[in-house]
């Protein structure tokens, strides 16, 4: 799918529509979908209060964009995602950078995109959700390279990733002693 022909911030798909938020929204409705989607193994469990803390601690972070998809007949929210741009001294970047370390740093991440939240509650999936969330948001931010980070146990998540054209830049990445191990991907948009 042509991200370019993705360029707009509301679109028709197959019963749902991906609309815009930003951090002055009414971020609940959201929230509540961000825990619903990861509630099964190996994510979760989630709680809601710490996507709308999350979402507002990321206000001020450069190119900060967020959708989500809703039912076009129920209204439902059916999933949710946003990115910021990635810089020195955000807690994901120095990690990650750490990580890396400077040729992949510099090559990757220092002029990047994060796919920071991607969720789709259970009963919409497999029906191009996660796929038009993440095309739209793409389409809308301004770097070329987007990096994200997953769970190494997220197998599903993880498929997902590698057949919409994500490629695994480092795998079980450690973001510290109580953290699980984490796989970074990317996407490149130039090619
Ligand atoms: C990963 C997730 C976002 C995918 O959302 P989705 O709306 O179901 O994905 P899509 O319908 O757009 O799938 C697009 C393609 O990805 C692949 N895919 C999606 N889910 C898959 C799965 N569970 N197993 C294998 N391939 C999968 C398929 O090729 C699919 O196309 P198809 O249905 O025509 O075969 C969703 O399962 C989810 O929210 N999981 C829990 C949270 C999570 O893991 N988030 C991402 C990591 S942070």
């Amino acid at each position: 799918m042509s991200l370019a022909a993705d360029n707009q911030t509301q679109k028709d798909t197959q019963g749902f529509i991906i609309v815009p938020f930003t951090p002055k929204d009414d971020l609940w409705p959201l929230a509540e979908a961000w825990e619903l989607a990861f509630s099964d193994p190996p994510n979760g469990p989630r709680y809601a209060r710490d996507f709308v803390d999350q979402v507002l601690h990321h206000a001020n972070y450069p190119n900060l964009h967020g959708y989500f998809a809703r039912d076009q007949q129920t209204g439902v929210v059916l999933g949710v995602a946003y990115g910021y741009s990635n810089q020195p001294g955000q807690w994901w970047y120095d990690r990650v950078a750490r990580a890396l370390g400077q040729k992949l740093t510099s090559q990757f991440l220092a002029n990047s995109y994060s796919l920071t939240e991607l969720g789709v509650i259970p009963s919409a999936r497999r029906r191009g959700v996660g796929l038009a969330l993440v095309h739209t948001l793409l389409a809308n931010q301004p770097h070329s390279c987007i990096l994200l980070s997953t769970r190494s146990d997220n197998t599903k998540g993880l498929a997902f990733y590698h057949t919409t054209g994500w490629v695994t830049l480092l795998p079980t990445m450690s973001f510290g002693w109580n953290y699980p191990p984490y796989d970074i991907l990317h996407y490149d948009l130039t090619t």
